[in-house]
């Protein structure tokens, strides 16, 4: 193995035996590990049959690895799993941008998890709770020996809340340490063990015991900077750029409905690492956009300013909050090939490191995306990716996609129709460039 690097320039340009032998030598994942993992789509049939029900069979999307990527001084090579074009090399690009500027700053809290039990219909609500906070202890030690093997592991119940909700409601929240396990499992089993004493306590009916997603004692904080000069485009300046983007960020800020398509932005990143390493995106999605309500208004996650940098020059500054629950073991991790292949590959030692890197990768995201909002508009990008797909759908192969493709774009006539008559030129006269025109 070469030293470990996220730098793999002209990566897009190779096949894919080739793009493998590269990210061996950089990642230390064989190529072998990768052609076993990865095939069939990454899951072996039988292996599907016993993680849901009625399986028929499995359902494959790409496979891709944003690169670029430094988090805190270490490179990752970042396994993407996602059917939407441009998402992995918009990430890749940002990715070297932030890069110049000496990376992603990444921070965790601890993987802290909530567990939450629901009394209703108590009839003394205030004394309810007092009878709560009083045994306390009693409660924690309870929910401590329902999660010994996590106990061993050094996690375990860190705090217990109790809290009145209105209409008869108590609900007790247990702060759960589940070390590098996503701890859905863990956290109901608390919920569950604890549950018929919390109702003896507290008075009123047991109702819900089960995790909340709204995680918000497991947030990631990710701070970049970028140069104005890497943001320039041919027509723009950095500065103007710079200033593009914060006013794209200003817009996510003020605005619900764009909030929410900035944020989908950083989801495209983040949940294609998310599926890469076996995750559960459902909960991570939850979580995002309700921690994105706190406030009452729906908010971007990640928000943008044009700060000085020590020349006095202008730089983009970008800061990410929100919560993220992943595990790096148990669950779908242990039997899934091509997430442990992922994991692997990423090259990171716990959960919380998982949850930086897969942070980062959704800044990346977010900026690709308001870079091009701010300047060209994505369609540009976008449109040279679909007419790809377009071409493959014609029947194109091997080296005729990107012809086909090419005169499509240029003749801006991206149906099939035309990627189809495209095709029928191109085989007609090999060297062809031709312009399409009816
Ligand atoms: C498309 O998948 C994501 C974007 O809409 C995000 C954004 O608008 O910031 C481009």
């Amino acid at each position: 193995m070469a030293a470990r690097t996220s730098r793999l320039p002209a990566f897009y340009k190779i096949t894919i035996p080739e793009r493998r032998a590269a990210v061996a030598d950089s990642t230390g994942v064989s190529v072998e590990q990768m052609a076993e993992c990865l095939a069939g789509g990454g899951l072996p049939q039988e292996v599907a049959d016993k993680f849901v029900e009625n399986v028929l069979g499995t359902y494959a999307l790409p496979y891709g690895v944003v690169l670029n990527m430094r988090v805190n001084g270490v490179d990752h090579v970042v396994p993407m799993v996602v059917e939407e074009p441009s998402v992995v090399a918009a990430a890749s690009n940002a990715a070297k941008m932030i890069r110049g500027s000496g990376g992603f700053v990444a921070e965790t809290d601890a993987p802290v998890m909530t567990s939450q039990i629901q009394l209703y219909e108590v009839p003394e609500v205030e004394a309810g709770a007092a009878r709560l906070e009083a045994c306390k202890d009693e409660l924690l030690a309870l929910a401590t020996a329902a999660v010994p093997g996590l106990v061993e592991r050094g996690g375990g119940p860190v705090g217990l809340e109790v809290r009145s909700i209105g209409d008869g409601m108590l609900v007790v929240h247990v702060h759960v340490d589940c070390r590098d396990a996503m701890g859905a499992n863990l956290v109901n089993t608390i919920a569950e063990a604890i549950g018929e004493r919390v109702a003896e306590l507290g008075g009123g009916k047991l109702g819900l015991r089960i995790l909340s997603n709204l995680c918000d004692r497991r947030l990631v904080r990710v701070r970049c900077q970028v140069a104005a000069e890497a943001l320039a485009t041919e027509t723009l300046s950095g500065t103007e750029v710079i200033d593009g983007i914060v006013n794209a960020s200003r817009f996510a800020e003020a605005d619900p409905y764009r909030a929410a398509t900035h944020n989908k932005g950083i989801m495209n990143g983040i949940d294609a690492v998310v599926i890469a390493t076996g995750n559960d995106w459902r909960a991570v999605e939850a979580g995002a956009h309700a921690y994105a309500a706190r406030t009452g208004k729906y908010g971007p996650l990640a928000i943008w300013r044009k700060v000085t940098g020590p020349a006095g020059e202008a730089v983009l500054e970008g800061f990410l909050e929100m919560p993220l629950s992943l595990g790096t073991v148990g669950g779908t991790l242990r039997v899934h090939p091509a997430a442990r292949l992922s994991l692997q590959m990423m090259h990171v030692t716990s959960a919380q490191e998982l949850a930086m890197v897969a942070a980062c990768v959704g800044v990346a995201s977010n900026l690709a995306a308001i870079r091009a909002l701010a300047t060209d508009g994505i369609q540009r990008g976008h449109m040279a990716l679909h007419a790809r797909s377009v071409a493959l759908a014609a029947g194109a192969e091997g080296p005729e996609v990107e012809r086909v493709a090419t005169l499509i774009v240029e003749a801006r006539d991206i149906p099939l129709t035309a990627a189809r008559r495209a095709l029928r030129v191109i085989r007609a006269i090999p060297d062809s460039t031709r312009p399409l025109t009816p």
